[in-house]
Formats: structure tokens, C-alpha cells, sequence
């Protein structure tokens, strides 16, 4: 999954336009771009919507958090649409992921699905429980869990604190932290890295930056919430053309059998071999 876009679930223009804006994932929202008094009007709007989606992105399905009071309702009406997963955001820790995975078995067999077939992505880093509990996910069996992305603005809320961001645009240090936990917690777990929205939806070269940065740090993909980020974090998430040939070059260059080896007057050993078959197998090479 290189990018996921937020599609509100109550915006008819948006739902319309949603399958043709080329992102591996969409991300239908029930949650916070959706106002309160208008959750039950975006569940049954996206019923509708998916009873006809002929789209090729995934389809995941962000509901409510387990303090909101709508979470049992969304995953009532989620799970019969027939999404790959939920999104699970604000969790304080693990069993929280593990509650939901509980409630998802029930209501897949209600809709008449395997129980335990839903996946699940889990927004880490909302709450101040969840950063300082993110080594507790690694010791927990979460077969559901897919991904795990993280964010800075709810984490600012829930703190009280101002912009997560420093003038020149950096993370201040609590987001900094947060981000590395995530990032860390979810190779630990095996499971897809994604990383924050890049707010300022019309800055592409801004986005496109911010894409490769996230890339080069070890996400796997990141969340988009307006269209045009697609294409840009698509491209940012799929290794060029010579980055291609650099790995085939490096695992050529480990032909002989030996464990270290020289390439371009550089020591290579055997982490920049499974880099390089990392990046071929991304490719499917
Ligand atoms: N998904 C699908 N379509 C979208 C979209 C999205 N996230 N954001 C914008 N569009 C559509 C618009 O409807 C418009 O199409 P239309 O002319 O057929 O109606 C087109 O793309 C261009 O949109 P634009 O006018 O540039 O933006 P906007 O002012 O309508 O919307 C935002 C800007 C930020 C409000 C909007 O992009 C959005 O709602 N993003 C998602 C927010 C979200 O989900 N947040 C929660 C996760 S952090
Ligand atoms: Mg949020």
C-alpha cells in the first residue's frame, strides 16, 4: 500500500470521485471529518456508495473510537458493506485493538463472513497512552493488524499543546518520538508502515518531500487527504528505475558467495543484500 486516501463519508462529491483518483487504498471516514450529528447520514450514504463500488483501491473503512459512543453502531453498518478492514483510531493500547477484533468476529458472522477475515489499521500515536505503551503491541498475537500509521494533530489536542510543527516545518520533539515509536513498533510487527497526512494539500513538491523523506526513513506508504497527493506519494513510494538496477548490481555483487564484498570502491555486506532483495521483491522482481 503506497498511498491511502481519507474520503469523508458523507460528502456525496467526494464518494463520487473517490475510485478514479488511483490510490491503493481508500479510506472511508466515519470519524472526525465527520460531524457528530451527521454519522448516521454518512453510514447509510456509504452503504449506498459501496452496494455499487466497482473500484480497484482497497477498501477500508475508518469508524469511531471505543470512548465515542458510535463505535458499535459503525461496525454494525461497516462490516456488512463488505470492506477489506477498519481503521481503528485513538487507541490507548493493545487490548483496545483486541476489544474491536472481539466486536469484528461477532459482526462478521452476523454478516455472514468468516469470523476473524477483516483486517485492521490502527492509528498509534493519538493518545499519550498509546506512544508510551507502543512496545506492549509487540508481546500481543493482533493476526488482524495490517498497518499502523501515525499522526500528531489528535496527540497535540489530547496534550494540549500548540502545532505539532516547528516553524521551518520539522516535528517537534513529542511528534518526532511519536513517529519513530510507530515506525519502529510496526517492523517489529511485520506490518505495513504508514505515515501522517501532509497537511498543505496545495504543495505537491511540498508533499512529494515530505513522501521521499517518509520513504527513506522506512515507511511503506502514507496517507493522502485531497486527490491530487495521490500521484505524488504513489510516485514516491515506487522505486525508480535506477534504484532498480543499483539493487540488481548489488546482489550481483554478492555472486562469488562471499558475506562482504566491494561495489564502486564500498563495503557491502549482508544487510545491503536483503535491502536489496527488499526492494527488488517491493517490485515484484
Ligand atoms: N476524496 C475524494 N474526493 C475529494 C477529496 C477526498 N479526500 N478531497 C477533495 N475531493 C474532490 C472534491 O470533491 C472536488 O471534486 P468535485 O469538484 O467533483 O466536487 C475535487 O476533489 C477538488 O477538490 P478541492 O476543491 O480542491 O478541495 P475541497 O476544498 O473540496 O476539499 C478538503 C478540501 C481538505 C476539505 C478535502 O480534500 C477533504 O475533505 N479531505 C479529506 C479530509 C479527511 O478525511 N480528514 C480526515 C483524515 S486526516
Ligand atoms: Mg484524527
Amino acid at each position: 500500500m503506497r498511498s491511502l486516501l481519507f474520503v469523508p463519508a458523507d460528502n456525496e462529491r467526494k464518494l463520487a470521485k473517490a475510485e478514479s483518483c488511483g490510490a491503493d487504498a481508500l479510506v472511508f471516514d466515519l470519524e472526525d471529518s465527520v460531524l457528530p450529528e451527521r454519522k448516521p447520514a454518512a453510514r447509510r450514504m456509504l452503504a449506498e456508495y459501496l452496494s455499487s463500488y466497482r473500484g480497484s483501491s482497497q477498501v477500508w473503512i475508518r469508524i469511531n473510537d471505543l470512548t465515542s459512543g458510535e463505535l458499535l453502531k459503525d461496525l454494525a453498518a461497516a462490516v456488512p458493506m463488505g470492506p477489506l478492514g477498519i481503521m481503528q483510531p485513538k487507541i490507548r493500547g493493545p487490548e483496545d485493538l483486541e476489544i474491536v477484533s472481539h466486536y469484528l468476529d461477532m459482526a462478521e458472522v452476523q454478516a455472514g463472513r468468516e469470523a476473524g477475515s477483516m483486517g485492521m489499521l490502527a492509528v498509534c500515536t493519538e493518545t499519550p497512552s498509546a506512544v508510551l505503551r507502543m512496545g506492549e503491541l509487540i508481546g500481543h498475537r493482533l493476526p488482524r493488524l495490517k498497518g499502523m500509521l501515525w499522526g500528531g494533530e489528535d496527540l497535540s489536542s489530547a496534550i494540549g499543546a500548540g502545532d505539532p510543527r516547528a516553524p521551518d516545518g520539522s516535528w517537534r520533539p513529542v511528534y518526532e518520538y511519536a513517529r519513530t515509536q510507530c515506525l519502529l513498533a510496526c517492523h517489529a510487527l511485520e506490518v505495513e508502515a504508514l505515515d501522517t497526512v501532509y497537511v498543505d494539500f496545495r504543495d505537491p513538491d511540498g508533499c512529494r518531500r515530505n513522501s521521499e523523506a517518509a520513504r527513506y526513513d522506512g515507511f511503506t506508504g502514507k496517507v493522502a487527504i485531497h486527490p491530487d497527493q495521490v500521484a505524488v506519494i504513489n510516485a514516491a513510494f515506487t522505486p525508480s528505475d535506477d534504484e532498480i538496477a543499483q539493487a540488481r548490481r548489488v546482489i550481483a555483487a554478492f555472486a562469488s558467495g562471499a558475506g562482504a564484498v566491494s561495489l564502486d570502491g564500498k563495503m557491502l555486506d549482508i544487510p545491503h543484500l536483503k535491502g536489496a532483495r527488499r526492494l527488488l521483491a517491493s517490485v515484484g522482481a
